[in-house]
């Protein structure tokens, strides 16, 4: 696709990527460093009553050994919302067992192997209480959230009287779908190399949010935020996983201290099933009164979804599938449920996506039953108000979406009755489609700009390139509007020493770092006009200008905030506070659109389902970096399908804990699973947000599960509200 906003920029970083040139915290390889490993929790909850690491201590190569016995000094790190960490829960601090695989000892040894090693010859012995592992436990509690701690943050959204709608409605719908617990698995691991340079500690960990890290370090660890600095120049995949302080990073940062050494602690993809956030289980009942017409009258979204026994995690689901189509009345409900595990987390579109599984479907379910093609009762309902505030929508084009997808996929030929289309070869063919949609975010920035006589420049701001693309993006906006090559901006991100660092999540990278460096390039341009008053700058680089004015280099900072934001948001950005604006603004409320068709091939006696073909159009705003743009939307595609046919936490009622911890059994898409993926942008600037600039990464996902599961029940008629969708489920 082209781009009507921006010309194709390559990856700035695409060079040093494909040489293997970025150093990973895991690949990080110091004089004197010592490798760490983590002994876990063998029970799913209770107290260790005595921990034996005699053996381990005398193991060949080992350092050192720490458990709660050593650690009583450490502090809570504060749930993100409002604190640091991916739950208020340290392990090491306390004997107390939280959940099954939760650390309870590190090892410091010098190799990895032995740490690893010793780490096995840990022995505790505990007391065990009662457990609820799961949303399904007998015993889980379930709580309003509305009547916890964050109820008075988030109110769930509502307007006029939709039960009252839906009991007049005469055209009705009334389902429950489920959606599993499921984990990021990034390539990259969590991993940790912790240095201290006498008082000061410098920590490589591939992390979203280094300021958090920064700040998060110095609570649990009673130390001044000045002592710590987190360099996170690379990481290999975030998606919410890496978006807060994790369990090991302290453990890390005290066991190099007492080692005397830098310490590395790689977290193995087997504890990292219990030692990150993950995608808590939801389960949703959606209602949904049309007339006869198939105007939404009524819709009511009920959620049940998992935190754990220590945090509240928030569920924000209906704060989305409200937004969905213009209804007359609507009504979103969330609780709760208490589970014995390590607190979810912000898993790729958490809220999102299961929310547009589960309203996409019932939309296609209202469609069979009113006998409506899907897109066109889609259109129907479209609106450009806000249905929950009745502020306008910053822009919204999901009905070109939805026209503009259908015409690329060829829609209109479709046969509308399931089992109606059949492949040459015997299979079913369904075609399926939904809307997807997430919200539009900002955070606020503080940004240092430089340019040199010699052509240098540099721009350093809050930011994280987990492979986005970010960093191309800002290199893009900046050498452009500075008049320079994207490939001679130096852009320095995440890194604690060169600016504030704000989490890098949410999708509302590419909109907050394209103000913050178009806002900055603006001071620079004007800074540089006053070194050569009465001459134009047009024309020349920076460089020139700074050259011709007899200059060696020129500093600019600039503080750029989200509409609505106080002056008070750049001191919380220096105190590492998670600060985001919208979705709901002043004069409007914003939210990106997406529209995803796909075809299904469901082979007659087997009952495999394909996905040979998909067609996404996407309504982002302005499209800042089309090619790594289209990337996002690929692999918002792919997850898609396996969040609707793959991906799935499983846990043991009898023991607690996730089972399948490794990327054999936790099966996520191959190559071979993956067909034509065409993507098309709406590229239409916001006019009502300053940067013009909605969200992309997170929308990619929302809807593509519902858009398979509605494609298989054209192919099959058989309705599967359940993800994942296995070919047990289709037999
Ligand atoms: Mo994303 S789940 O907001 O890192």
């Amino acid at each position: 696709m082209t781009s009507v906003s921006f010309p194709d920029t390559a990856r700035v970083d695409a060079l040093q990527k494909v040489r293997g040139a970025p150093i990973f915290a895991s690949d990080d390889a110091r004089p004197g460093m010592l490798h760490a490993a983590l002994a876990v929790s063998t029970i799913p909850r209770g107290r260790i009553l005595a921990i034996d690491a005699r053996e381990a201590r005398a193991a060949p190569g080992v350092r050192l050994v720490l458990t709660h016995e050593d650690l009583a000094d450490l502090q809570l790190p504060g749930f993100l919302v409002g604190g640091y960490g991916f739950q208020n829960f340290q392990p090491l601090r306390t004997p107390d067992v939280a959940y099954r695989g939760q650390p309870i000892a590190i090892v410091v040894a010098d190799t990895f192997e032995a740490a690893t090693e010793a780490a096995a010859l840990i022995h505790a012995s505990y007391t065990e209480e009662h457990f609820d592992p799961t949303i399904d436990s007998p015993g889980a509690e379930s709580l309003d959230q509305a009547d916890t701690p964050i109820g008075k943050f988030l109110t769930e959204p509502v307007a006029g009287d939709a039960d009252e709608a839906f009991a007049a409605a005469p055209v009705k719908i009334d389902i429950e779908l489920t959606c599993p617990t499921q984990h990021q698995n990034p390539i990259e691991l969590v991993a940790t190399v912790a240095e201290w340079e006498g008082d000061k500690l410098i920590v490589h960990e591939g992390t979203q949010n280094s300021g958090a890290l920064r700040h998060g370090l110095a609570q649990v660890l009673g130390i001044p935020a000045g002592q710590v600095e987190v360099i996170s120049p690379f990481v290999g995949g975030g998606f919410g996983q890496k978006n807060s302080l994790q369990m090991q990073t302290a453990l890390a940062a005290v066991a190099a201290r007492r080692a005397g050494a830098p310490v590395k602690l790689v977290v193995t993809r087997a504890q990292l099933f219990h030692g990150s956030g993950f995608r808590p289980a939801s389960r949703h009942r959606v209602r949904l009164g049309a007339d006869s017409a198939g105007i939404l009258l009524a819709a009511i979204h009920e959620v049940d979804s998992q935190t754990s026994r220590h945090d509240f995690f928030p569920g924000e689901y209906a704060a989305t599938s409200s937004r969905l189509y213009g209804w007359g009345a609507f009504r979103g409900v969330q609780r709760l449920v208490r589970t014995d595990t390590q607190t979810p987390g912000f898993m790729r579109a958490p809220f999102e996506h299961p929310a547009c599984f589960a309203m996409e479907t019932a939309i296609d379910e209202l469609a069979y039953a009113l006998g409506k093609d899907p897109v066109d009762l889609r259109l129907a309902n479209d609106t450009s108000i806000d249905p929950i505030t009745g502020l306008p929508f910053s822009s919204r084009h999901a009905a070109t979406c939805l026209r503009r997808g259908a015409e690329r996929f060829g829609w209109s030929a479709r046969s509308r009755a399931p089992q109606s289309m059949r492949g040459a070869d015997g299979s079913y063919i369904g075609w399926g489609m939904a809307l997807g949609a997430y919200p539009g975010m900002m955070i606020a920035s503080i940004v240092k700009l430089s340019a040199t006589h010699n052509g240098g420049i540099e721009i350093a701001l809050g930011a994280h390139e987990m492979g986005q693309g970010i960093r191309t993006v800002i290199a893009a906006v900046t050498g452009r509007r500075l008049g320079v090559p994207p490939g001679e901006v130096t852009v320095v991100i995440g890194d604690t020493r060169a600016a504030p660092q704000q989490p890098t999540a949410g999708s509302w990278g590419t909109a907050s770092a394209t103000l913050a460096a178009e806002t900055a390039a603006d001071a620079m341009l004007e800074a540089l006009a006053k070194l050569t008053p009465g001459s134009s700058i047009d024309g020349r680089s920076p460089s020139e200008i700074l050259r011709d004015a007899g200059r060696a280099s020129l500093e600019v900072e600039a503080m750029v905030k989200a509409p609505g934001q106080s002056e008070e948001v750049f001191d919380l950005i220096r105190a590492g506070k998670l600060l985001r604006a919208g979705p709901v603004f002043d004069n409007c409320v914003s939210f990106s659109f997406i529209a995803h068709f796909v075809e299904v091939r469901v082979e007659p006696r087997l009952r495999r389902i394909r996905v040979p073909r998909a067609v996404s159009v996407a309504d982002c705003g302005r499209v800042i970096s089309p090619r790594t743009a289209a990337s996002q939307v690929r692999g918002g595609v792919v997850w898609g399908i396996g969040a609707a046919l793959r991906e799935a936490s499983e846990t043991d009622p009898r023991y607690g804990g996730f089972l399948n911890t490794d990327l054999a059994e936790y099966v996520i898409p191959v190559n071979a699973d993956i067909g034509s993926i065409d993507v098309d942008f709406v590229d239409e600037p916001d006019s009502l947000l300053d940067s013009g600039i909605k969200s992309l990464g997170e929308v990619s996902l929302c809807g593509v599960a519902p858009a398979i599961a509605n494609a298989i029940f054209h192919a099959t008629g058989r309705r599967l509200r359940e993800l994942p969708i296995r070919i047990e489920h289709m037999i």
